[in-house]
């Protein structure tokens, strides 16, 4: 019996079961293993055509899905929302329905608004992949980030990991906390008062504000950037101070005297929440993390096209 995903959409981790969450890793290491081959590309997606349309910048998640799709032998158009017809008052359904109408059978949506994946799924037929809305989700980033830890530690379950910086403003965050969830890891943020929203402590994590007791706590650290662009206050007197209080750096890992895992879902802002002595240590898997995201956006390609009858 072919094993199938219980949604025909990607637009958040809150959808997926455990098992869904299950299939897509045991997919991506099959493709983990293709893609280090010397010949990359399967013949899987061949008669799909796939729309990439960003409405905000990126550049870990637009490439990655990118080579996914060209790894899998998809057709590929890709639409960026500067230098469109955005600009000159288009809708967001409207520039849709003119992608659709060149026969599109999936789409990778990166959109500045919280929901807007889940509105685009209402509107369209073609499987829905959200790659960020605002500062609600970024499932993909989050099950590369569960699949990382995975291959690091062996497991997810019974793993102590904490999220620490701009959980407010982030998107990865929450698509973090409700897949480590489900895959049994315990979940911590760590942060400023102003930069954890009052509901966190009701989604089952632990909330910290002393970034060395929350190091001593994990066995995981996960880096968040600040994201200046979406805030319009100041939640903190300076970079300076934020990176005093709630930076990553070799003192404070020494000081812990213990061997934790780092990760960062980038851009980094180095010398802010990670200094580069951390950053490009043997204990940091950043890279490693940009490596199985396209293995895991294989996986979810692959099974959502899977689900089309393909
Ligand atoms: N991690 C991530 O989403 O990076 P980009 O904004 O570069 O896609």
């Amino acid at each position: 019996m072919i094993e199938q995903l219980s949604v025909q959409h990607l637009l958040g981790i809150k959808d997926l079961t455990k098992e869904d969450i299950e299939l897509i890793f045991r997919t991506a290491d099959n493709f983990k293993d293709v893609i280090n081959r010397p010949i990359k590309k399967v013949p899987s997606l061949r008669d799909i055509t796939i729309a990439n349309i960003f409405f905000e910048n990126s550049t870990r998640t637009k490439l990655s899905f990118e080579l996914a799709e060209k790894r899998l032998s998809a057709d590929v158009v890709n639409f960026s929302a500067s230098g469109s017809s955005v600009s000159k008052g288009e809708t967001l359904v409207d520039t849709v329905n003119n992608i659709l109408a060149m026969k599109v059978d999936m789409v990778v949506m990166r959109h500045p608004e919280p929901g807007a994946a889940m509105f685009l799924a209402r509107h369209i037929k073609p499987n829905v992949i959200n790659a960020g809305d605002g500062t609600h989700e970024h499932p993909t980033q989050a099950l590369l980030d569960a699949f990382s830890i995975r291959e690091k530690l062996g497991r997810v379950e019974g793993q102590k990991v904490v999220i620490v910086g701009d959980i407010l403003h982030s998107r990865v965050a929450l698509s973090n906390i409700l897949c480590l969830q489900k895959l049994g890891a315990e979940v911590m943020v760590c942060g400023p008062v102003t930069l954890i929203p009052k509901y966190m402590s009701s989604l089952g994590v632990k909330v910290e504000h002393d970034l060395k007791k929350a190091l001593a706590w994990c066995d995981v650290a996960n880096m968040l950037r600040i994201q200046l662009e979406r805030q319009d206050i100041r939640y903190f007197p300076s970079l300076r101070e934020y990176s005093m209080l709630y930076g990553l750096n070799k003192r404070l890992l020494d000081g812990i005297g213990k061997q934790l895992v780092i990760m960062h879902p980038g851009p980094i802002n180095r010398g802010v929440e990670i200094t580069s002595d951390i950053a490009d240590s043997e204990h940091s898997i950043i890279l490693n993390q940009v490596e199985n995201g396209v293995a895991i956006r294989m996986a979810v390609l692959f099974l959502l096209a899977q689900m089309r009858g393909i």
